[in-house]
């Protein structure tokens, strides 16, 4: 039995689901019981832990054979980072109790990286979980191509996407949330000892004129990126009510100024399968 967290997620979704297709069995860890049914009636074990609840998420860790765990996307944090701290205590002080034999964690590329940025939070969970006794193996993902979701809307209305991502011809380390999810499922049935590192992108690196070019192609329409302006980024996204843009503006720095990389080369960094367009053709159809 494997505890799934993230499951009503893109990525826990693919990996619960692949597991279930294994044929090993799944407890699907979730906040909201409304969305149970669909799992419970693929066979699912379903517990109810929101992930700020440590005596839930213990519950939920207990008697597993492994857990896959991710921390929700906190894009708009307060300065110093206390939602996602209140998290990593949580799922520590769980996994602690617990003491399961290995544990799968959804982390980022960049995630070492010690530069004030939104991936600081990925950082933290690391430093914490490499305080437990567990078998930890941190998969540290690039940059989801689902990430292109909000340029669907643009692309179709306008054919002018604004990107963060510059220059726009500069090759992005990214990769599609379905070869995440598979690649935790399988590091899921593999045994280690200590930590492990496995850094994971796509089959090659993507610019976001690619991006422009692909959508073009899947909407038969001209689209083009357009790069938004460095000094325009923190004003847009407090319009857009970010409170505390600044994290998010120096994670795109990061990845613009190459900071945000994989820790060890691209040569040894995993590569998964699903192309952009793939993936773009899905978002297409779902928006
Ligand atoms: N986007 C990127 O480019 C990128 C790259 C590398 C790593 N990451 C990391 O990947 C993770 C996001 O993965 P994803 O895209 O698969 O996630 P996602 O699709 O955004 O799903 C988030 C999941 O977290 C659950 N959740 C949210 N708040 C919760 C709470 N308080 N208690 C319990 N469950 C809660 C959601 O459940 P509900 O259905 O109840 O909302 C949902 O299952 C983040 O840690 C992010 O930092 C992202």
């Amino acid at each position: 039995m494997f505890a799934v967290t993230g499951i009503t997620g893109q990525v826990g979704g693919v990996a619960a689901r692949t597991l279930l297709d294994t044929g090993l069995s799944v407890r699907a860890v979730m906040r909201d019981a409304a969305k149970g049914a669909a799992w419970k009636e693929r066979g699912c074990e379903i517990a109810l832990a929101d992930m700020n609840d440590a005596a839930a998420l213990t519950a939920a860790f207990s008697g597993v054979d492994g857990i896959f765990l991710m921390i929700p996307p906190i894009f708009d944090p307060t300065p110093g980072f206390p939602e996602a701290r209140a998290i990593i205590a949580a799922v520590t002080t769980a996994i602690g109790v617990a003491k399961p034999s290995k544990v799968v964690c959804l982390s980022t590329i960049g995630a070492q990286a010690t530069q004030p940025n939104l991936l600081n939070q990925l950082g933290l969970l690391e430093q914490a979980l490499n305080t437990l006794q567990s078998p930890v193996c941190f998969l540290r993902a690039a940059w989801f191509i689902e990430n292109a979701v909000w340029d669907v809307a643009p692309a179709r209305a306008t054919g002018v996407v604004p990107s963060f991502l510059q220059p726009l011809d500069k090759p992005v380390p990214m990769v599609a949330t379905a070869d995440i999810g598979h690649l935790a499922a399988a590091l899921l049935q593999e045994t280690w000892t200590g930590r492990r590192i496995i850094e994971l992108e796509g089959p090659r690196r993507i610019t976001p004129n690619q991006i422009a070019a692909t959508f073009a192609e899947i909407l038969g329409r001209p689209v083009r990126m357009e790069a938004v302006p460095r000094g325009a980024w923190e004003g847009l996204f407090a319009s857009q009510d970010m409170k505390n843009p600044t994290s998010r503006a120096r994670m795109l720095d990061g990845f613009n100024e190459g900071w945000i990389e994989f820790e060890n080369s691209d040569q040894s960094s995993r590569k998964g399968h699903t192309e952009l367009k793939t993936v773009l053709k899905q978002l297409v159809a779902r928006i």
